[in-house]
């Protein structure tokens, strides 16, 4: 199985287009320390040929132009995709909007849950994906859903999807409903994939917090992509270019007593990577002391067209 990083960052990106935060600025600068990324997406093929995306981030387009073998090949017809279906882990701007990208009558399979295909079915901007090409397919939690080809064939890559600590999407919550703003279980979903050499990985883009239930799932796995939104959770309104918390938008952040590296340090898992990450997180930059610190802790920071074969 071939894993690809499309997009690292979190919504925005990095450099976030109005951030002048001190590692923004340092992004622009194109210093070898801190290297751009685009928003949150990867790519997971059995054979190179055929991919699927998880994910539709804003910035699709140019990860298309930054991963050619996602572009139509000259020997494919004139109108082509090897895209053969996209999965959304929740309806967030950063994994949604790239959908647009996908419009003219192009066949893709479109999976989610209920609770998101429905917020998108209600956003009609999102008519672009005409129902004749595109099918909507539910995914239903703690089911394995195979993912086919546009032709129906089993592309050797299965899905076995559960529900994170999370919250809705931003641009969905309601302050009427209470605390979590009306986020239920389908909001925000983690994926465990598992190749067509039975080879599995953990895909969590976005995580509040890990319950024991998530530290058991995920002991003893190969490789973890897990949510490196924040390095500290109050990081944004200490620096004055926020004023959320990381818990407040549903993040868990890397550091701390109860951060994701040292609760994951309980548990046994072969390859970590950082991703989703914010643009003000410290981490990014190859020479901070918290990129040593994550790395001393046996994680990688995702990067554009990072590779991984399982
Ligand atoms: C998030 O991950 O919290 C969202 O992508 C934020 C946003 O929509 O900007
Ligand atoms: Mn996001």
């Amino acid at each position: 199985m071939f894993i690809k990083v499309l997009g690292a960052a979190a919504g925005g990106g990095y450099p976030q287009w109005n951030c002048n935060h001190p590692n923004s600025r340092l992004a622009r600068l194109k210093t070898s320390n801190a290297v751009p990324r685009t928003q949150s997406s990867i790519a997971v093929s059995s054979d190179k040929k055929k991919w699927f995306i998880f994910n539709a981030s804003p910035d699709l387009r140019q990860q298309l132009w930054d991963n050619p073998e996602l572009m139509p090949s000259p020997d494919d017809p004139l109108r082509y995709s090897p895209i053969m279906g996209v999965i959304l882990t929740n309806a967030d701007v950063d994994h949604t909007a790239g959908l647009i990208n996908l419009r003219e009558s192009q066949k893709f399979n479109l999976y989610a849950t209920n609770r998101v295909l429905d917020v998108i079915g209600k956003n009609s901007i999102f008519n672009v994906l005409n129902p004749k090409f595109v099918k909507k397919l539910p995914i239903k939690l703690a089911n394995i859903l195979e993912l086919n080809d546009t032709e129906d064939n089993f592309s050797g890559i299965s899905i076995k999807p559960f529900s994170v600590p999370g919250k809705v999407a931003l641009w969905l919550e309601d302050e009427s409903k209470g605390k979590n703003f009306g986020s239920v279980e389908e909001d925000t979903i983690a994926l465990e994939v598992t190749g067509a050499n039975n080879k599995k990985f953990f895909y969590i883009p976005a995580c509040a917090s890990i319950p024991e239930w998530l530290l058991t799932k995920l002991d003893n796995s190969e490789l973890v992509f897990f949510d490196g939104t924040l390095w500290q959770d109050d990081e944004m309104i200490k620096q004055n270019v926020g004023i959320k918390t990381g818990k407040r938008m549903g993040h868990i952040s890397m550091s701390g007593e109860e951060g994701s590296i040292e609760i994951l340090n309980k548990i046994n898992i072969k390859r970590k990577v950082f991703i989703h990450i914010n643009t003000t997180n410290p981490a990014l930059l190859e020479d901070s002391n918290e990129r040593k610190i994550a790395k001393e802790n046996g994680w990688e920071i995702a990067y554009d067209t990072m590779e991984i074969k399982l």
